[in-house]
C-alpha cells in the first residue's frame, strides 16, 4: 500500500426532502449567492421553486445563471465569473448534475483570478483560492458533488480538459434520491456507467497489497450492478435509487483509491470523444472502457481474473486464465448493453474520421494512464478496437 493523505471536506446531507435545508446550509457561506443550473429539468420538477423558497427564507440574495449544457462550455463559465465579480458574490449553489457542478467549480476558481479562466485548463496557472460551493444533486453519475475536479469544454477547438484541486470540493452536497426519479432511463444508465468507470479506473492498478480497497471497489461495483436494472425499470424505487446515488458519490470521493494509484486513461480517451462529438460522457465510457480492457488485460492477467471472478462471478479456469479474464470483459460489455448503453463507436455514428486527431490531442501532454502507459499509437489502436 502506498502512503496517502485522504481529505474530503464535503458535508453530505442524504435523504428524502433534505433539499429544503439548502437555505440554512448556504447561509453559512454568505448572503449573496450565484444560483447555477442546467437546461430546465429543475424547473419542470419543481426543485427550482423549492430551492428559491429555502434560500429566500434565509434572506439570501440570489443572482441566477442557468443554461449549463451537458459537456459544459467555457463561454458560460466566463459569464458566471463576470457575474461573481460584478455582484461580489459570496458563494455558488449548483443545482443539477456533473455538468452544472463542474461549471460552478470553474466559476468558483475564475472568480478569484484576474486572467481568463481557461488558463487553469491549459496549465498556465494553478488553483489557489475559490469561492465556496454548495450542491443539490439531481443525477448520480459524475461524482463531482464531492470530487476536487472539474471538466470543461472549450468550444473553440473542441477541447475538453480537466482541472483538479482539493479546494474545489464542495462545502456541502445535498443528495435526495427522490430528485433522481425524473431522470430519463438513458441518463440513468449513463450515470451508472460513469460511476462504475470511476471505480474501474481505480481498480486497475499496479499496486500490490491493496486488499481493502480492492474489496471496497468490488462491493461498490456489485451494489451498482445489483440495482441498475431496478432504477431503469422502476424509476421511483427509493431503495434502489438510494443505493445508486450513494454509490455514485463513494465511487469518486477518493476513498476507493487510498493507498493505490489508479489508471484514468479511459477517461482521457473518452473526453476526446465527448469533446468532439458531444455525446454523453457515460455513453462514451461504455464504448471506450471495454476496448481499453481488451488492449491492456495481458499486462496483469491475474488482476483481470480477480475482477471477472469477484465482480461478475465468472468461475476461474486455472488451465486458461486468459479465458477467464476475457469472460469478465465480455460480462462488462453485456451489462452496459443490457442497460441501454452503446458499446461501439459505430452505434453512436462515429467513424474513423477524427481518430488520429483525437489520439493526438489525448496524448499531447504525454502518455496516458498508469496501469499501462499509452502513447498516441496505443490510443489510436483503442479507438479502432472500439469501432
Ligand atoms: O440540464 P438539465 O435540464 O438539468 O438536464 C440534465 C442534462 O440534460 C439532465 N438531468 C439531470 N438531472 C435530471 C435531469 N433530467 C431529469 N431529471 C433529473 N433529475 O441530465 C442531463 C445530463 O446532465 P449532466 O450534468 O451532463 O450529467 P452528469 O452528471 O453525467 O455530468 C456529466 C459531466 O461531468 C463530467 C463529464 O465529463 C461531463 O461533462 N465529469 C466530471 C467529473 C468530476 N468533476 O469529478 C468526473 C467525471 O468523470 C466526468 O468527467
Ligand atoms: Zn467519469
Amino acid at each position: 500500500m502506498e502512503n496517502f493523505i485522504f481529505q474530503n471536506q464535503t458535508k453530505i446531507i442524504f435523504g428524502k426532502d433534505e433539499e429544503h435545508r439548502v437555505g440554512k446550509e448556504a447561509s453559512l457561506y454568505g448572503k449573496k449567492l450565484l444560483l447555477h443550473y442546467g437546461g430546465g429539468s429543475i424547473k419542470k420538477s419543481g426543485l427550482y421553486d423549492n430551492v428559491i423558497k429555502s434560500l429566500k427564507e434565509q434572506n439570501i440574495e440570489i443572482i441566477e445563471l442557468g443554461g449549463v449544457q451537458p459537456n459544459p462550455r467555457v463561454s458560460l463559465v466566463r459569464e458566471g465569473v463576470k457575474l461573481c465579480k460584478q455582484h461580489n458574490i459570496d458563494s455558488i449553489l449548483a443545482v443539477g448534475g456533473g455538468s452544472v457542478i463542474d461549471s460552478a467549480k470553474a466559476i468558483a476558481i475564475g472568480a478569484h483570478y484576474d486572467g481568463d479562466v481557461w488558463d487553469f485548463f491549459e496549465g498556465k496557472t494553478q488553483v489557489t483560492d475559490c469561492l465556496p460551493l454548495g450542491v443539490v444533486l439531481t443525477i448520480p453519475a459524475a461524482g463531482s458533488e464531492t470530487s476536487g475536479g472539474t471538466v470543461i469544454t472549450n468550444e473553440e477547438g473542441s477541447y475538453k480538459r480537466a482541472v483538479g484541486h482539493g479546494n474545489m470540493r464542495p462545502a456541502f452536497a445535498i443528495l435526495n434520491p427522490v430528485l433522481s426519479y425524473t431522470l430519463p432511463s438513458y441518463q440513468t444508465a449513463c450515470g451508472v456507467t460513469d460511476m462504475m468507470s470511476h471505480i474501474l479506473e481505480r481498480y486497475f492498478t499496479n499496486d500490490k497489497n491493496v486488499e481493502l480497497t480492492d474489496r471496497l471497489c468490488e462491493a461498490t461495483l456489485k451494489t451498482i450492478i445489483n440495482n441498475a436494472h431496478t432504477v431503469i425499470n422502476e424509476p421511483t424505487d427509493y431503495a434502489a435509487r438510494s443505493e445508486i446515488m450513494w454509490a455514485g458519490t463513494i465511487a469518486h470521493n477518493d476513498s476507493l483509491n487510498t493507498g493505490r494509484t489508479g489508471d484514468w486513461a479511459s477517461h482521457d480517451i473518452e473526453h476526446e470523444v465527448s469533446g468532439i462529438y458531444d455525446i454523453a460522457h457515460g455513453a462514451g465510457l461504455a464504448i471506450i472502457f471495454p476496448a481499453w480492457m481488451k488492449y491492456v488485460y495481458k499486462h496483469d492477467i491475474n488482476r483481470f481474473v480477480q475482477y471477472a471472478n469477484r465482480v461478475w462471478d465468472v468461475e476461474i479456469d486455472l488451465n486458461d486464465l486468459e479465458k477467464t479474464a476475457l469472460a469478465g470483459i465480455k460480462k462488462t460489455e453485456e451489462f452496459f448493453h443490457s442497460i441501454g448503453m452503446p458499446i461501439t463507436l459505430n452505434e453512436v455514428d462515429i467513424d474513423v474520421e477524427y481518430f488520429a486527431e483525437m489520439a493526438e490531442k489525448a496524448t499531447e501532454r504525454g502518455p496516458l494512464g498508469n496501469f499501462v502507459k499509452l502513447k498516441k499509437d496505443d490510443v489510436l489502436a483503442i479507438y479502432h478496437l472500439a469501432k
